[in-house]
């Protein structure tokens, strides 16, 4: 137990204490204690109101979504209080050490000074309720010795615990990095400043384009912050209120119709009747004053989608078990593969997925990176990689392929899988249209692709 609670415990045992001055001062004692609110009342007057709050708690600070202080209360005081006790929640002889207080006081522990503060005043209101509460109720003889509640009429979180790991802030994070701000240059410079540096010569240019640009369309521009957190903030904060004139920026209700992902695929506005350039639009169709910038299937796209997707389902409580939950193991790399006249059967605009295999290990084993992207009309294929990594950036994974023998395997969407379910990994779903081993010097930048020529693709 961190010093920080035994501290609040002092705190919030000091009106019971002066209570018992008062008391003897007053030669009273016996009334004065009579006085104590007991847990009935305490329960009515201070955790019942957090329950019926339409607000969620301050769990909400790091928990997005799957927990909530509000599923450990039941309508009875009593229930609540064994409910807690026999989930090993309440410390019946310590009561300021029990387990459902040290949750409250987690959010004083994180490292997000804003989030700490936005949620410090609720935060405290729960933890004083909460520790008046049970301080009365382990004073109870009769609700110490309770016999247990029965195991299905507990109160608790309804999910299991991978999914309240998955919903939590800091994996959504980790997720938003290696999903969308990895691939942020792609809109560079115009919303992102602070990658624009002032004593780089070569960024002239860009801070120039950038500074107009921002006069012209204000600070939405800057979609990029220094942080992805404070990148992330921003994006949800300004997505809360619907809008009739435009589309949330992420969109959990739609999060293929997320903004965040319409704009950089869509063209510049047009132009109306007399020649004059139409505004941009922020509803379908959308428009993009900086053009198109992402192409609809290439792979940053299908990261951005990817993280959309689970972000929405998660903040709507979509998920109850492991089994719905998304690999979220993509790791993205500056390493890029190009194939060069693509074969003849891989028709301009096609969907391509290509998997990366270790050449010495049987064809069929696991990938270690894919890519996805779409022929051009001069039938070229470009894509970055991403590593694909269980445990997402944790493993420890360098985002860097090895150099080395590579099994490539081409898988090309004919069936019109993607549109459906535009994060689907097809090589779970059919036969690979095509394959080749190569050995890779894999190094960084689009100017230093690996290049394989299509000719060299053995095709089916
Ligand atoms: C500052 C961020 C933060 C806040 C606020 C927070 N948690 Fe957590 N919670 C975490 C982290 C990090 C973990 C995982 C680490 C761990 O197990 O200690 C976690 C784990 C959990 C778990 C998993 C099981 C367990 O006992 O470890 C539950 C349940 C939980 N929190 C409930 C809550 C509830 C209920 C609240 C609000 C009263 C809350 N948390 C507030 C960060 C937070
Ligand atoms: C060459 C400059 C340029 C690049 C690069 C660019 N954009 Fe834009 N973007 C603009 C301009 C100009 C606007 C404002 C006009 C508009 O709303 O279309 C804009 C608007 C937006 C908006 C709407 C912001 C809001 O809150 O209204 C989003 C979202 C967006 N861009 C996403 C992107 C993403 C994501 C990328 C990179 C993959 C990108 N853009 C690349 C120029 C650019």
């Amino acid at each position: 137990m961190p010093q920080r609670h035994a501290d609040r415990s002092v705190v919030s045992r000091l009106p019971h204490r002066i209570l018992l001055l008062a008391a003897f001062l007053g030669g009273g004692s016996w009334l004065a204690m009579a006085d104590e609110p007991s847990p009935l009342e305490l329960f009515e007057q201070r955790i019942v109101p957090i329950f019926k709050s339409p607000n969620p708690s301050s769990c909400v600070q790091c928990h997005l979504a799957s927990v909530d202080l509000k599923d450990y209360i039941l309508p009875s005081s009593r229930e609540t209080f064994l409910s807690l006790r026999d989930q090993g929640l309440i410390d019946l002889d310590h009561p300021e050490r029990s387990k459902i207080l040290h949750l409250i006081a987690m959010g004083e522990q994180d490292s997000d000074a804003l989030a700490r503060r936005i949620h410090a005043k609720t935060r405290q209101a729960e933890y004083e309720a909460f520790a008046a509460w049970i301080r009365a109720c382990c004073a109870d003889p009769n609700l110490r010795s309770a016999p247990a509640l029965e195991a299905a009429n507990r109160a608790g979180p309804r999910v299991d615990m991978t999914v309240i790991r998955h919903n939590r802030k800091d994996r959504i994070l980790d997720s938003f990095v290696r999903n969308i701000w990895s691939q942020r240059m792609r809109c560079f410079p115009c919303h992102t400043p602070a990658e624009i540096d002032p004593s780089n010569p070569a960024h002239e240019v860009p801070a120039r384009r950038h500074a107009e640009l921002v006069a012209q369309h204000g600070a939405r521009m800057n979609i990029f912050q220094a942080t992805p957190q404070e990148t992330l903030r921003r994006l949800v904060a300004n997505s809360r209120k619907p809008r009739a004139d435009r589309l949330p920026l992420i969109n959990v209700n739609d999060p293929l119709q997320s903004l965040l992902l319409l704009k950089p695929i869509s063209r510049v506005p047009g132009k109306d009747a007399e020649g004059n350039l139409l505004p941009p639009s922020h509803v379908p169709p959308v428009t993009h004053g900086g053009g198109i910038k992402m192409h609809k299937n290439d792979q940053s796209y299908k990261a951005f989608v990817q993280w959309l997707q689970d972000y929405a389902r998660g903040v709507q409580d979509g998920y109850r078990s492991a089994a719905d939950l998304p690999a979220d193991d993509w790791v993205p790399t500056e390493q890029v593969l190009r194939i060069a006249q693509t074969p003849v059967t891989w028709p301009a605009m096609s969907i391509v997925q290509v998997f990366v295999h270790p050449a010495d290990q049987p064809p069929d084993s696991p990938p270690v990176a894919f890519t996805q992207g779409v022929v051009t009309p001069r039938r070229m294929f470009n894509g970055a990689l991403f590593l694909i990594a269980p445990g997402g950036s944790d493993s420890g994974a360098t985002p860097r392929l090895a150099p080395g023998t590579y099994r490539l395997r081409v898988f090309i969407d004919h069936q019109h899988r993607l549109d459906a379910d535009p994060t689907a990994l097809l090589h779970h779903a059919q036969d690979p249209d095509a394959e080749t081993v190569i050995t890779a010097k894999w190094e960084e930048g689009f100017k230093h692709a690996e290049v394989v020529p299509g000719s060299q693709f053995s095709t089916r």
